[in-house]
């Protein structure tokens, strides 16, 4: 990724201070996907070591997850799992409790959106704690899949997410700090 691109980026995302609670300052991405641009930048460089190689599921992490996770799945010509926070689901589920930065919960995914020794790509917006790409990756590991990458526009390297991600074994791309 050039320094240009990386640049670019981040000037289209907004930061807002002490959201959702004082202290947290908030990285909206909702503006990086307002600008046609910078969305299809974005995407491109998450997809970049992958065209070509055989991946069977994007798994997107509810709800910023979704957005970006559906565009790279068209992208890898893969299927999409949605991970959800829990109760949203309709079918048999698999749970797992979380903590992220400002809170815990639980999220959930249907047991029969992967089969086992499925390749998958994470994705989500952000890592932070990596609480919720933890979660998400224990899901995943529970019903056989194998992760093959973890996938995130944003790292807030201070909070460990990533770090935590890579000591689990997990290959972690992120397109800025
Ligand atoms: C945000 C973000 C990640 C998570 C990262 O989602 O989109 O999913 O926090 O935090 P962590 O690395 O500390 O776990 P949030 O839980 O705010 O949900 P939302 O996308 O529904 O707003
Ligand atoms: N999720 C956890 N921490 C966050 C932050 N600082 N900005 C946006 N989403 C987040």
């Amino acid at each position: 990724m050039t320094e240009r691109l990386v640049t670019d980026l981040k000037a289209a995302i907004r930061s807002i201070p002490d959201y959702p609670k004082p202290g947290v300052v908030f990285r909206d991405i909702t503006t990086l996907l307002g600008d046609a641009r910078a969305f299809r930048r974005a995407v491109d460089e998450m997809v970049q070591p992958w065209p070509g190689s055989k991946i069977d599921k994007v798994a997107g992490i509810e709800a910023r997850g979704f957005i970006l996770g559906g565009a790279v799945a068209h992208q890898l010509s893969a299927g999409f799992v949605p991970i959800r926070k829990k109760g949203k689901l309709p079918h048999a589920t698999v749970r797992v409790a979380y903590s992220l930065e400002y809170g815990i919960d639980e999220m959930e995914m249907h047991r029969d959106a992967v089969t086992p020794g499925d390749r998958v790509i994470l994705v989500d917006d952000l890592i932070a704690t990596g609480g919720t790409a933890a979660g998400a990756v224990k899901l995943l590991h529970n019903l056989g899949a194998e992760v093959v990458a973890a996938v995130f526009v944003i790292d807030l390297p201070d909070l460990g997410g990533a770090d935590k991600l890579r000591e689990l074994g997990i290959t972690v791309r992120t397109l800025m700090s």
